[in-house]
């Protein structure tokens, strides 16, 4: 074969070749086409049917579908309190845990004083392993929990990297974002199987399709979340349980203070209270979901996107620097 020394040569040999295969090329360019069109059209489809749609329709009796009472971890957390407010406005009786008894009392009174539902707390610190679930099991021996809420898991301060993180902290790591949710749903699946209705709320963070930082650690136990997620949806879906796997990006709270990718456009990073209103709309709706219409959005241009233009967006997207 002649030696190939320029573009254009290697263009025209490659054409020539081409030339009896022309329309079966064509063919197959026009299927790729499709393909992605009917996967644009099907996302596209997907947003509306999943956001829009609810936010029209009247509200489900959320407490007639899973039961009375929802427990909520992490729940003096911005995510958690704003998603308690929003299921005790839809009449559920809300029983909180976390590892702040003021701050669990100040809360559990503004649900009170703004529902008018029954509201309790269990002051429980996950980070003590085994133990911290006594009191937790102790609590819910007699209440028929219709919705469990897992919104616990913040460790964005602690060292990413398994080089740097000493192994009390990675210890602590597991316990809050792998160890409580799990056993949590351990606790309240017997009742709900029995029954056969009730909803869990997997909350966790959602590794985009483009690597972000290097977050070891907080990336390893999301994709447990994840995977721990999907199997229990299998596994309960036959029993009439919902489980729900809710995903947020950037949602304005203490401890995104950092990390916020947009002041110029505020819709893409809402109040907990924006995020919760929204988020609440999906429960029973979609089994994983970012709860967010602007945050699904961006995870689909996230996919679509090259990584070029990608990060050329993020970086328009940060904060100016004043
Ligand atoms: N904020 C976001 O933009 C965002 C984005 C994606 C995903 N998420 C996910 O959403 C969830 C909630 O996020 P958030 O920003 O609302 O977090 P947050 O405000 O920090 O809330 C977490 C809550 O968990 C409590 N907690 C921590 N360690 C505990 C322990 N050992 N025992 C008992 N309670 C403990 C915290 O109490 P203290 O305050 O006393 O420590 C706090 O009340 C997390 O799973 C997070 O990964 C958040």
């Amino acid at each position: 074969m002649a030696a190939v020394d320029s573009f254009h040569l290697l263009y025209r040999q490659v054409a020539w070749s081409c030339q009896g295969h022309m329309e079966l090329l064509a063919v197959v360019g026009a299927l790729y086409t499709a393909g992605k069109g009917l996967k644009l059209i099907c996302q596209s489809y997907n947003l509306i049917r999943l956001h829009i749609t609810p936010l029209l329709l009247s509200r489900t009796n959320l407490a007639r579908r899973y039961g009375e009472w929802a427990v909520v971890t992490g729940a003096t957390g911005s995510i958690a309190q704003a998603y308690a407010q929003e299921l005790a406005r839809c009449g559920m009786n809300i029983i909180l845990v976390d590892n702040n008894r003021e701050k669990l009392q100040k809360v559990s009174d503004a649900i009170n004083a703004a529902h008018g539902v029954n509201t309790s707390f269990i002051e429980v610190d996950f980070c003590k392993g085994h133990e911290a679930y006594r009191p937790i099991k102790e609590a819910l021996r007699h209440v028929e929990v219709g919705i469990l809420v897992n919104c616990i898991g913040d460790f964005l301060e602690y060292p990413q990297s398994v080089l740097e993180c000493p192994e009390e902290q990675l210890w602590d790591i597991i316990y809050v974002s792998v160890s409580a949710a799990t056993i949590m749903v351990n606790i309240v699946l017997p009742g709900m199987a029995q029954r056969r209705r009730g909803a869990i709320v997997n909350v966790s963070f959602r590794s985009c399709c483009k690597p972000a930082f290097p977050m070891t650690m907080y990336t390893s136990c999301q994709l447990y979340m994840d995977g721990f997620t999907k199997e229990l949806q299998s596994e309960l879906t036959s029993k009439g349980i919902f489980v729900q796997y809710l995903t947020p990006l950037c949602v304005a709270t203490k401890r995104t203070f950092r990390y916020r990718p947009s002041q110029r456009f505020p819709f893409l990073v809402p109040s907990p209270e924006v995020y919760a209103h929204h988020a609440v709309q999906m429960l029973g709706v979609s089994h994983r979901t970012t709860g967010y219409w602007a945050h699904s959005i961006q995870l689909a241009a996230a996919c679509w996107l090259p990584d070029c233009i990608f990060q050329l967006m993020g970086r328009f997207l940060q904060p100016t620097q004043e």
